[in-house]
């Protein structure tokens, strides 16, 4: 059997751990051939773009960031693009089935596919780890990492400088990157999209911290959190873009708020205050041991599930077991941080 893998979306930590696993234990416990498809669902539209994958072709990338096959944000079901069409390549190319590797955009296209007949599994990747339907996307771990470390090393500056160091990370409409990272590395204000704040409010907390004898403060600042610049305080605020155009599947590019926030708090609170945007940073380089030993996991279920003929699900990890789970359950809504872990959060800011 021809089985095809892509990677689509963000490139993540672990993608190539995923491609190595699907690969290996494809080629050895199934004597299947095993297709990469290059950047993302683009390699599977009008001019293909395909490699064959042998077990050469993946040693050696286990640790290595981004994706060897490459990835784009193509949503291939927009302008006209149909299920029947990719169907149609898939035959030429004698692909019975894919695997999908991807955030809510890929695995969206992904389930619609599945729903046409499309033979297909899916596997759960982004730094942002707002998929729901698993506990954890790989590629968090790694982004989280290393967002504590900058804010590790951010503290060295604003303890010596008396500032407030305003770092702002990734992680799209929801706050886990933020949260994690910011209660990880201590900081002292964590700012995410579940919970709209007003300017003031922040300042408060900052005033206070410093009231108590602290000279310095770290606020971590999810992209996507809304911050209400107005002087009512019950006002949402609204999302800070880098520009409004819309990509393929319809998202607007986010990032820049610290930009907006710092010298808000430096004018309200007169103490000196500097913005950091971690950007690209977070999805780049290697992958920490948890995301390489995650992304194998994912990789090895994705093949199990194939050979068991379930297709239309993703691998998911649910406590400490990876399952299959419908592609639905992972498409249909944001995982957005719980109430809990943010009542938990708030007893450590400040
Ligand atoms: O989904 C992953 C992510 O890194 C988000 O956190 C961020 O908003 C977005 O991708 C950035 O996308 P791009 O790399 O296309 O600028």
């Amino acid at each position: 059997m021809r089985v095809g893998i892509l990677t689509g979306g963000g490139d993540c930590p672990g993608l190539n751990a995923v491609i190595r696993a699907v690969v290996r234990k494809g080629i050895n416990k199934h004597h299947w051939e095993i297709i990469g498809i290059r950047e993302g669902w683009k390699g599977l539209l009008g001019e293909t773009k395909i490699q064959l994958l042998g077990i050469n072709d993946v040693s050696g990338i286990l640790h290595r960031g981004g994706t060897i096959l490459k990835t784009s944000r193509t949503n291939p079901l927009r302008d006209g693009g149909t299920a029947e069409q990719l169907a149609k390549n898939m035959k030429k190319l004698n692909i019975e089935c894919l695997v999908a590797v991807g955030g809510e955009d890929t695995l969206g296209v992904a389930q619609k596919l599945a729903e046409q007949g499309i033979k297909l599994v899916g596997v759960p990747k982004t730094i942002d780890n707002d998929l729901s339907g698993t506990d954890q996307t790989f590629g968090f771990d790694t982004a989280v990492n290393i967002a504590m470390e900058a804010i590790d090393r951010l503290h060295t500056t604003a303890e010596s400088h008396n500032r407030v160091l305003v770092c702002e990370v990734m992680g799209r409409h929801t706050g886990w990157i933020a949260l994690y990272a910011g209660l990880a590395g201590g900081g002292d204000v964590i700012l995410i999209p579940e919970r709209p704040v007003n300017i003031e409010k922040i300042c408060d907390l900052i005033r206070r911290r410093h009231g108590r004898g602290k000279d310095f403060s770290i606020v971590v600042v999810s992209e996507g959190a809304q911050i209400s610049f107005d002087e009512g305080i019950s006002s949402n605020g609204t999302l800070i873009v880098q520009d409004t155009t819309l990509d393929q599947f319809g998202h607007i590019h986010l990032g820049g708020i610290a930009t907006l926030l710092a010298p808000e708090i430096e004018r309200r609170t007169e103490f000196e205050t500097r913005a950091v945007i971690l950007g690209h940073i977070q999805r780049g380089g290697e992958p920490t041991a948890y995301d390489r030993v995650l992304a194998t996991r994912y990789g090895s279920a994705a093949v199990d599930l194939i050979a068991e003929g379930r297709f239309g699900q993703m691998v998911a990890l649910r406590g400490n077991e990876i399952v299959g789970v419908e592609l639905t359950s992972a498409v249909y809504c944001l995982k957005k941080v719980d109430d809990r872990m943010i009542e938990m959060a708030e007893e450590y800011v400040g």
